[in-house]
This record gives structure tokens, C-alpha cells and sequence, in this order.
């Protein structure tokens, strides 16, 4: 689904993110671990087109419809279906919660469109009582599922999510891990997603990927997640 090799990042002269070659296969829940400042939201950021990177290519599709959208804009990749959650959710605090979810419409993939989706309210009961509502109001997993419901919106096949649980209720957390899930598995979206927390990530991914001093050092299926790799990598 998505293929990325050999990409490297800079901010200004310091080198951030090291020959970075990574698969996010399709249908899968992909987790993206590492500790803070390894370079995770970056990668993230690269791969959704608002950051420049020095070198490396980016391939997205299935089959024959695999393209290069090394060199395309961040709204042409929205318009292909890749959808971005971004860490702490910027919601706009100032819009009711019915304007956060237009604001995607324009980039949605396919055919334009002049009502928000109904499936988004299936999804998101919780944003249909409250679509007069500003955004600044919800709380941290209201919040987090307008979000989840504005890349809704634009259709996407591939959902990118940054730290979707950062900031949120226990109890929250696993409504979160829980609508993830069914995104993937009932919607049949392949998620890429960014987490430190261990049992979220346990639960909710297929794959992990872990990232060290911007640089993968270790991918796999999430079976595969030893106390080992745990304690080298993502401990503090
Ligand atoms: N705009 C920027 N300018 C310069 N350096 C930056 C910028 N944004 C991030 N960095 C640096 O790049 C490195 C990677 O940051 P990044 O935000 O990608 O890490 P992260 O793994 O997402 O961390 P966290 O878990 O805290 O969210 C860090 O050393 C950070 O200080
Ligand atoms: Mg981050």
C-alpha cells in the first residue's frame, strides 16, 4: 500500500531521518514506535508531503495502480486517499464541530460532494449531538474522534494517525483503540499509526516498525514485539 525507501530528512544541517525503508502492507494496523524525538512525526509529515526530504522515494497503490507521489503535493496525496490525523488532533477550537468536518470535503478523493457523509455520524454518534458545538468544547476523545471523522471525510484508503491516544481518559483510550480497529478491519482502511503506549499498540496493530535515532531498527509482525526489543528501544 505503501512503499517508502531510502528516504533521508534534514532540519536545517542536523540529519534527522536515516535512509528510512519501510512497507506498510496493505489491510494492515502498522505501528510506528520509538521514543520521543526519534524522528516519528517527522517520518509521518514526509510521507503526507509537508516536509521536504532530501532523497528517497515514496510509492502508494495496489497492483498496477502503484504510483510515485515522491514529488506530489500534499492535497494531490489527500485526493489519492491518504488521510492524516496529527498529533495533538489540531481541531480548530473556534469552528463548531459540522465546519471541522466540511473543512475536508474539498480534498476528498472521488467525486465532490455537498453533505457531510451519514457513515460519519455511524461512526461518530457523539458528533451528530453536537455538531453546533466548537470544536474547543469537546473533550480530549471527543476531540480526537472529530478528527478521526474529518479524515473520514475525505475517503480515504490509507488512514495515517499520530499518537491518536496521547492527552486521553484511560477509559477513552480503549474507545479509541476500539474505533481504530473496526476503521481497519470492518471499513477495511490500512492504518498506519503512531504510539508509544505498548498495550494500545499490542491490541490494535498487525505490524510494528520501530524507529531509533531516525532509523528503522526493527519491523515486524507485532507477535514479534519481544520484552527484548521493548527494553532496547522504547523503555526510558
Ligand atoms: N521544525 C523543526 N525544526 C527543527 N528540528 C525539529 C523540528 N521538528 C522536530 N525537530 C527535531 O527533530 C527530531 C524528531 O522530532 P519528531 O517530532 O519527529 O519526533 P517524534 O518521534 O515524533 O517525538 P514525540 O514522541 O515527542 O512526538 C527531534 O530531535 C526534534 O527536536
Ligand atoms: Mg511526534
Amino acid at each position: 500500500m505503501l512503499d517508502i525507501n531510502g528516504l533521508n530528512q534534514f532540519y536545517g544541517g542536523s540529519h534527522i531521518l536515516w535512509d528510512i525503508d519501510m512497507q506498510v502492507p496493505e489491510g494492515s494496523c502498522t505501528c510506528l514506535m520509538g521514543r520521543n524525538g526519534m524522528g516519528k512525526t517527522t517520518l509521518l509529515k514526509c510521507i503526507m508531503g509537508l516536509l521536504p526530504t532530501a532523497s528517497g522515494k515514496l510509492t502508494y497503490g495496489l497492483g498496477a495502480e502503484a504510483m510515485d507521489i515522491t514529488k506530489l503535493a500534499a492535497d494531490r496525496r489527500a485526493k489519492l486517499g491518504i488521510a492524516y490525523v496529527p498529533q495533538g488532533r489540531e481541531i480548530f477550537s473556534q469552528l463548531t464541530v459540522e465546519e471541522n468536518l466540511r473543512i475536508g470535503m474539498g480534498s476528498r478523493r472521488g467525486a465532490p460532494i455537498k453533505a457531510i457523509p451519514e457513515h460519519i455520524f455511524e461512526w461518530f454518534p457523539v458528533l451528530k449531538k453536537m455538531m453546533r458545538r466548537r470544536g474547543g468544547d469537546l473533550s480530549g476523545g471527543q476531540q480526537q474522534q472529530l478528527a478521526i471523522g474529518r479524515a473520514m471525510v475525505l475517503d480515504p484508503r490509507l488512514l495515517i494517525l499520530d499518537e491518536p491516544a496521547e492527552g486521553i481518559q484511560p477509559n477513552i483510550v480503549h474507545e479509541i483503540g476500539d474505533i481504530i480497529m473496526r476503521l481497519n478491519r470492518e471499513a477495511r482502511l490500512t492504518v498506519l499509526l503512531v504510539e508509544q503506549k505498548l498495550p494500545f499498540a499490542r491490541r490494535v496493530a498487525s505490524e510494528f516498525r520501530i524507529l531509533d535515532k531516525g532509523r528503522i531498527v526493527s519491523s515486524g509482525l507485532i507477535s514479534g514485539l519481544t520484552d527484548d526489543l521493548v527494553h532496547q528501544h522504547l523503555t526510558v
